[in-house]
């Protein structure tokens, strides 16, 4: 590559290169000039504490040393087209399948989160025959035609009027529900009954798939309340509807297990991945199949492909970053510091600004509100994008960063999900940042009832 400098690259990339998700005039786009685990300095010389993981995908932090070194070994391995069998990629599929659900078969390679989404919604509709598919409006399954689809919030304007057959559900989210359930399962019972309904009304034998983040990420790390997840598996098996799991951003210990489903005991029919399976070292996604879908596609053509379907660099990396997860305990690591951080996180509720924390393992986020007692988000739903006149979560999410503490926000929460190798006191000292940068906020907007002292 061409040495350039800083000012250079910035020129260049204000006039060739176009940013996601942002008006281009908006952004001002440092450098990462240097990265190592949990950290990052920018081209000011601006140490940052990396708290949302970049994208919710470096688990293993920056510059994992046994990474950098299995970039050495990359053309070790011949490029082949997918109709091959490579090593890397037959070992990767392998390692999934051991760590995924018990009923879990096969792995068919993607390049990423969307492009998965899309492979399980046509292998959804090729296994089953059937065309309709449900997903929820508080969710994000990525930015292709098909992905777009299937996501609810607002980054879905961009495909609508979008394709015919797609049904969005409610997603529970109990902090903003006026019913006052007597208890969580309470809560589940009639979130389940309405998609019951809509199932009905809706027509089950055209549904192929219900489609769910099993763990809402970036719209607000949003749990599921106890029972829900069991009694959508058991509507899918008794409407003979495929039960689809995107675990792109909660797989891979983000939850403190292997994946989210893990929590609740879940066979689904199928979950997609991304993210951790390279922790972004080398972009790679992929469908995981249950052994009857395997099955299935036995006898019958898998009407599906990618030029890069388990490309060779890529399932390499990926085989060298699942060594990682079982050889330094991560998954296990990351459900103790789960603990920490959930402590540091329940604090910051004596905050006049914190509405709700949410949190499991290492997949957080902290809703933030203009009034506790009314609930009024900082700002409205689906103001992201730069229809947040108020501005007042770019602005704390700048204070965030003034800080060294780096994250991003999605409507009125922001994402708290490390790499997984945080230690304890890094926690402590990223959660101080946090609270100093929620001090400043807080003594401008609200200097007529102060925060709550420690
Ligand atoms: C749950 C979920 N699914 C899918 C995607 C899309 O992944 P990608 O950006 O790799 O296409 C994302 C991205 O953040 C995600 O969080």
């Amino acid at each position: 590559m061409e040495q350039i400098d800083d000012q250079q690259i910035k020129a260049d990339d204000r006039r060739y290169v176009l940013h996601s998700w942002s008006k281009q005039k908006a952004i001002h786009p440092s450098i990462i000039k240097k990265a190592e685990g949990i950290f990052f300095w920018d081209d000011s010389g601006k140490k940052f504490y990396d708290m949302s993981a970049q994208l919710v995908y470096l688990n293993v932090g920056h510059n994992h040393p046994k990474l950098m070194e299995e970039f050495k070994h990359i053309g070790d391995i011949p490029f082949a087209s997918p109709g091959f069998a490579t090593a890397s990629t037959a070992e990767l599929a392998r390692k999934i399948i051991e760590v995924a659900p018990k009923n879990m078969a096969k792995v068919f390679f993607a390049n990423g989160g969307a492009d998965s989404n899309d492979h399980a919604i046509k292998i959804a509709r090729m296994v089953t025959g059937r065309y309709k598919i449900f997903s929820r409006y508080r969710s994000y399954h990525g930015a292709t035609f098909g992905a777009g689809n299937l996501s609810g919030e607002n980054r879905r304007f961009a495909v609508e009027p979008g394709l015919p057959g797609f049904i969005k559900f409610e997603t529970p989210h109990l902090y903003h529900e006026k019913i006052d359930f007597e208890s969580e399962e309470a809560a589940s019972d009639f979130y389940l009954d309405r998609l019951e309904h809509q199932i009905l009304y809706e027509g089950p034998e055209s549904i192929a798939a219900i489609f769910m983040e099993t763990i809402p990420g970036s719209n607000g790390v949003l749990i599921p309340p106890k029972g829900y997840m069991e009694g959508v598996r058991a509507l899918c098996t008794k409407y003979g509807i495929l039960m689809i799991c995107d675990e792109v951003m909660s797989g891979f210990g983000r939850t403190g297990k292997m994946f989210a489903v893990d929590h609740f005991n879940l066979e689904p029919d199928m979950m997609t991945f991304a993210k951790g399976v390279t922790c972004g070292y080398n972009p790679l996604g992929g469908v995981i199949v249950s052994s009857s879908i395997a099955d299935y596609f036995d006898d019958h053509v898998l009407l599906t492909g990618l030029t890069y379907s388990g490309h060779t660099v890529s399932t390499q990396i990926g085989c060298a970053t699942l060594d990682i997860y079982k050889n330094e305990h991560l998954v296990e690591h990351a459900a103790e510091m789960g603990h920490v951080l959930a402590e540091r996180l329940e604090q910051l509720m004596r905050f006049a600004s914190v509405g709700e924390v949410r949190h499991l393992g290492l997949f957080a986020a902290v809703e933030l509100v203009k009034d506790k007692q009314t609930k009024e988000p900082l700002m409205g739903y689906g103001k992201d994008y730069g229809k947040d006149t108020e501005g007042l979560m770019k602005k704390f999410v700048g204070l965030l960063m003034e800080q060294g503490f780096y994250t991003y926000s999605h409507d009125s929460h922001v994402m708290i999900a490390p790499p997984l190798i945080i230690s304890e006191q890094q926690i402590h000292e990223a959660m101080d940042l946090f609270e100093l940068a929620l001090i400043k906020f807080e003594k401008e907007l609200f200097s007529d009832h102060p925060v709550v002292a420690k």
